[in-house]
């Protein structure tokens, strides 16, 4: 092997913003994509490159996990970690993303990359994740296949998870459903889709958040929806407006627990005037409770399913910010009265996450590993938080305004009048930070400036302070033309 540990120690930088484990992540796919690292060739093991380079040994691990799952390293249980075979017949071209300086990769739609980025919004923490319990769930759920999951699945869901998620949010949301009303689903897109084709058709006008999600933005346009942006202010969605605009609108899609990205919470009232115009119009409301399970001052609010008398709401959660986004499994809650609907929907579909995986997260559940999971992660936040927001006020100062949000798992911070966040952005992405302009969240030009960061994988204050400081580099890139 070419690339010796005191090569890789001299190149890993700790006073850079980019974490160590990307660092490492890149230094191996340099290493390969050079020959220096041949086919075949092994390397260390996490614990020894962890102990020889004085880090954590998640650290390691998380780079070794990213080289894994792209293709270019290849575990072999007690053999050891290798370079893949099968590099060298590429050429040239060894895996796409090596290729990629960061500010291609960083070009990708906001909140795609699949490589982590520093400050990338809608991640959970990745060194926090419980690789050990949820391997050993995985390892037992594919030794274990009874004919009752080799077969066919069920299109709504593997069942023992369905009920599951009733229960969990029957506890934690207030919302009462039975299991035949839970719907698994292939990421958020995939609950939108079931929704788009059960209940909706091309050319339906929808109520939606401005600012909003763009990724569901771009996918209900995608399916002809016509989507009438509805301003959000203080109390979130400003549901008078949404009549005053489009009172005949055949639904409206919605993040009313922490509106994303301003963070604000739908007011009582607000909640009762947009069921009552549901109720009225006949019309479907789209809760989108994304990141509900992540709240740092006061009680939880009850999700507004809680309050749905009329069957007018269809609620949606994601295990993308609880687990982690690559197991592609989101869940959708339909009213009693539309579930054969739905059944029927879901039978002509493509179907949703892998039944293993969904045994897997099932088991998760069933033994209590997700509610520990989700304790130490609203502890873990909390403080990461903190870091990322006292770094920046200190750093700033009145040149940005962080805005103190309840909950989630990113922050807005404002830029003063008159300053333009794209270009901002843009300079912080081409030093490697993965922020988002706040402006590119609205459907129409009247949009106020401020730039989006999530907070989960800023392990410390240092790791802050290097982030700000880059970012501070960014605001004097475009300052000086
Ligand atoms: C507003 C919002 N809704 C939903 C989701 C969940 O999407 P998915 O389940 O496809 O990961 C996200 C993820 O970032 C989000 O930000």
């Amino acid at each position: 092997m070419d690339l010796t540990l005191l090569e890789l120690d001299r190149k890993l930088d700790r006073n850079r913003a980019e974490p160590i484990y990307l660092q490492l992540y890149r230094r191996y796919r340099e290493a390969i994509a050079a020959g220096r690292l041949q086919p075949g060739d092994r390397v260390p093991s996490v614990r020894s490159l962890a102990s020889e380079l004085n880090l954590a040994r998640g650290t390691v691990e998380l780079a070794y996990q990213m080289l894994t799952s792209e293709g270019y390293l290849l575990a072999r249980g007690p053999a050891g970690t290798v370079v893949s075979q099968g590099l060298e017949n590429l050429g040239g071209a060894r895996p796409k993303a090596a290729r990629k300086p960061a500010a291609l990769t960083l070009s990708m739609a906001p909140g795609m990359s699949a490589t982590p980025h520093p400050l990338q919004m809608g991640l959970p923490a990745l060194d926090a994740f419980p690789h050990k319990s949820w391997a050993r769930l995985a390892g037992r759920a594919a030794r274990t296949l009874d004919t009752s999951v080799l077969g066919y699945p069920d299109p709504a869901g593997y069942e023992p998870l369905r009920r599951e998620i009733a229960t969990y949010l029957g506890i934690s949301r207030g919302i009462a459903c039975t299991a035949e009303q839970v719907f698994v689903a292939s990421g958020y897109r995939g609950a939108l889709h079931l929704i788009c084709h059960a209940l909706l058709r091309p050319g339906d006008a929808g109520w939606f958040e401005e600012p909003g999600y763009p990724i569901a933005r771009r996918y209900l346009e995608h399916m002809g929806m016509r989507l009438k942006p509805v301003p959000v202010d203080d109390e979130g969605l400003n549901v008078g407006a949404g009549v005053r605009r489009a009172h005949d609108a055949r639904f409206a899609v919605l993040t009313p627990t922490h509106q994303s990205p301003l963070g604000v919470a739908l007011s009582l009232p607000r909640r009762l005037e947009l069921l009552q115009w549901a109720s009225r119009e006949q019309a479907w409301i789209v809760e989108d409770d994304y990141d509900s399970e992540f709240r740092y001052h006061g009680r939880p609010l009850p999700a507004l399913k809680s309050l749905d008398r009329d069957g007018r709401v269809l609620y949606t959660g994601t295990f993308s910010k609880v687990l982690f986004p690559g197991l592609r499994l989101a869940y959708l809650v339909v009213p009693e009265r539309e579930i054969e609907r739905f059944q029927s929907i879901a039978q002509q579909l493509a179907g949703a996450c892998p039944i293993l995986q969904q045994r897997t997260v099932a088991e998760f559940i069933a033994q209590g590993h997700f509610a520990r999971h989700l304790r130490k992660m609203r502890a873990l936040y909390a403080a990461r938080r903190e870091c990322l927001v006292d770094t920046l006020t200190d750093m700033f100062g009145s040149r940005l305004h962080v805005q103190p949000q309840a909950g989630g798992i990113h922050v807005a911070a404002y830029l003063n009048a008159g300053q333009d966040d794209k270009p901002i952005a843009a300079a912080a992405r081409a030093r490697g930070l993965a922020i988002e302009p706040l402006s590119s969240w609205y459907m129409t030009r009247t949009s106020r400036s401020g730039l989006l960061m999530g907070f989960t994988n800023v392990v410390d204050a240092r790791h802050a302070q290097r982030l700000a400081s880059t970012l501070k580099q960014a605001f004097d890139d475009v300052a000086g033309g």
